[in-house]
């Protein structure tokens, strides 16, 4: 009886928790968009950032477009004496006083030869960047860390730089103000999959209420063309809350982030694969609005294809839902 009580409501159950909105229309340039950074200047012109071409440069007078190719944030490359320095990899941006700050990584793939750039602004536009080369955060293979996907956070009073992607995953250095280097002191872990390869990256922080939120992209990110992960091994979107920046992060169910932990806020569904590489921006006619990349199924796999995916998000139930 039991048995086939939960055999005839689990469809009923599967639809419900997999019910996700689809992204929203984008329209323009939304493919070649990895490791999307969004930000919106005082006149209303949005900007996005992203993975490769030196860190492409879009803009668009709304969030959804339609988007316009503008250029490179740093054309010559990064300063950084590491390899990779040519092939600039997922941009954070914020602004801080009056003056933006572009953080990106250095590395090669699968590599724990890293460290995180920093360029600065106060227009955002295409020839105002100037690259100011290492904030100091970096690692090698006797790190547990890899110094990669970088993500400044402000908790009112210090600035917090959260990164990392695989090896020991997530950590948290504090940085000097202005948040150009890390202030010296150690970094701490945050967030952890204790197992298999630990697959968890890209981590992106956001204030609601009184709680900081911990958004991570758990899973394999790239090469889907070439090399398609396990059905569910792929890119989804994790979440854990503390009621502090710097640590004490757990899921829903009260399960660390250090041990695991993590609510799945966005996975594959219908047409989408794989999104991750994830931000929340506060639009103000929107609200908190989830933005990641993901492959549409419908137009291809690769990397250079990943579209630009932007869902609205809900917070009150104290969890974010799509
Ligand atoms: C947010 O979700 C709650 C249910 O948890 C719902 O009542 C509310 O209408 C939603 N808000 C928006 C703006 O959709």
């Amino acid at each position: 009886m039991f048995a086939k009580l939960a055999v005839s409501l689990l469809p009923l159950y599967a639809a419900t928790a997999h019910a996700y909105a689809n992204p929203m229309t984008c329209t323009g340039v939304c493919t070649n968009a990895h490791d999307p950074a969004l930000i919106r200047r005082a006149d209303g012109t949005y900007f996005r950032f992203s993975t490769g071409g030196k860190i492409a440069i879009h803009s668009a007078p709304a969030i959804t477009g339609p988007w316009v190719y503008k250029g490179a944030v740093i054309p010559a490359g990064s300063k950084i004496n590491l390899a990779g320095n040519q092939d600039l990899w997922a941009p954070d941006v914020a602004l801080v006083g009056s003056t933006y700050y572009l953080y990106y990584s250095v590395s090669t793939f699968g590599s724990q030869n890293s460290a995180i750039g920093v360029a600065t602004s106060t227009t955002l536009d295409v020839g105002s960047w100037t690259d100011l080369g290492t904030t100091g955060i970096s690692s090698t293979a006797s790190k547990s860390y890899n110094a990669i996907d970088a993500n400044l956070f402000f908790d009112g009073s210090s600035y917090y730089m959260n990164f990392g992607s695989f090896w020991s995953d997530i950590f948290q250095v504090k940085m000097a103000n202005p948040p150009l280097r890390t202030s010296g002191s150690s970094s701490t872990n945050i967030a952890l999959t204790p197992t298999g390869t630990h697959a968890q990256e890209g981590a992106f922080m956001y204030k609601y209420g009184s709680y900081y939120y911990l958004f991570t992209s758990v899973g394999i990110c790239c090469g889907y063309d070439t090399n398609r992960p396990a059905s569910g091994a792929e890119y989804k979107i994790k979440v854990c809350r503390s009621s502090t920046a710097t640590g004490g992060f757990v899921d829903k169910d009260g399960v660390s982030c250090l041990n695991g932990g993590g609510t799945i806020v966005l996975e594959s569904h219908g047409n989408v694969y794989g999104p991750g590489g994830q931000g929340i921006f506060n639009d103000p006619s929107l609200g908190p609005v989830l933005y990641y990349h993901y492959v549409d199924t419908t137009i291809g796999y690769a990397d250079g294809q990943k579209r630009f995916g932007m869902n609205t998000i809900n917070f009150s139930s104290g969890w974010p839902v799509v």
